[in-house]
């Protein structure tokens, strides 16, 4: 089976209650067209549950960008899985760079995190990725920092089908910077996470997983960066935004796989 290409919009903290009331009316139809592509947009918590709610029904996945993995109890100003499934999300973002850096998420939390998010239901997207300073420190910088990261969430996930996780490869130095990895960049660090995923976890877990690149997509680089054998989608910020931009993304998605049929 061909795993089903994702394009999927991370808004970070942009858009009020009205603005995603008016970006998910207009995306609706258009992602309608869009039947061989899952598309998600990854909303902030204060308008997750109207984006749910008009999605619903519809091809759009709502996701959350962050959740913390206890379901309950004195954690002041944290959200539940159970919180976020009463929304109506499907799916969950963890670990996103922007989370691990400036708010200091390890690598056990996000394991902790996307253990969690498969036992309640919720699809998470793990991102991993490297600095520019961890890439250029030696030959191999890139994987020393990434094989770390994709090896403590596998270690936790013992129960995991290859279909209830998603990782996203977004190396740091080209997230909003403008700065894209080449699509060899890509093929060649998602490549490693998929023989990484075989040799710990089999043939048919790896094959299972769709693993996205993120980091400076737009609708001029898309169709290269999803051409690439293993890059199964992509995981936009910026060039998500607006709904124009993110359609033409989605489009791009549609179209590589018309050109594997
Ligand atoms: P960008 O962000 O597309 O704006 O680079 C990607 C991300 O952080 O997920």
């Amino acid at each position: 089976m061909p795993r089903r290409p994702m394009m999927a919009g991370n808004w970070k903290m942009n858009k009020t209650v009205a603005e995603a009331q008016e970006y998910t009316a207009g995306l609706l139809p258009r992602a309608a067209d869009a039947e061989e592509v899952d598309v998600a947009v990854f909303a902030p918590f204060t308008c997750l549950h109207e984006v749910a709610r008009m999605s619903e029904g519809s091809a759009v996945i709502a996701g959350a960008q962050n959740f913390y993995y206890e379901d309950s109890g004195a954690f002041t100003g944290e959200v539940s899985a159970p919180m976020l499934l009463d929304l109506g999300a499907r799916a969950v973002i963890v670990g996103h760079s922007e989370r691990r850096e400036l708010f200091g998420e390890t690598d056990e939390m996000v394991a902790r995190k996307a253990r969690r998010a498969v036992q309640a239901g919720l699809l998470p997207v793990v991102c991993v990725g490297e600095t520019k300073e961890e890439r250029d420190s030696s030959p191999d910088g890139m994987w020393e920092k990434v094989s770390g990261q994709v090896g403590r969430v596998i270690e936790d996930l013992e129960d995991a089908g290859g279909e209830d996780l998603i990782f996203a490869y977004e190396p740091i130095w080209a997230i909003g910077t403008g700065e894209t990895a080449t699509p060899d960049d890509a093929q060649d660090a998602i490549g490693k996470i998929r023989d990484l995923l075989r040799e710990s976890r089999g043939e048919g877990f790896a094959e299972g997983v769709r693993i996205l690149y993120g980091g400076s997509v737009k609708p001029g680089n898309a169709a290269e960066i999803m051409a690439q054998r293993d890059v199964d989608g992509a995981l936009v910020g910026g060039a998500s935004l607006e709904v124009e931009s993110f359609v033409e993304l989605i489009e791009a998605a549609q179209n590589s796989v018309s050109r594997q049929d």
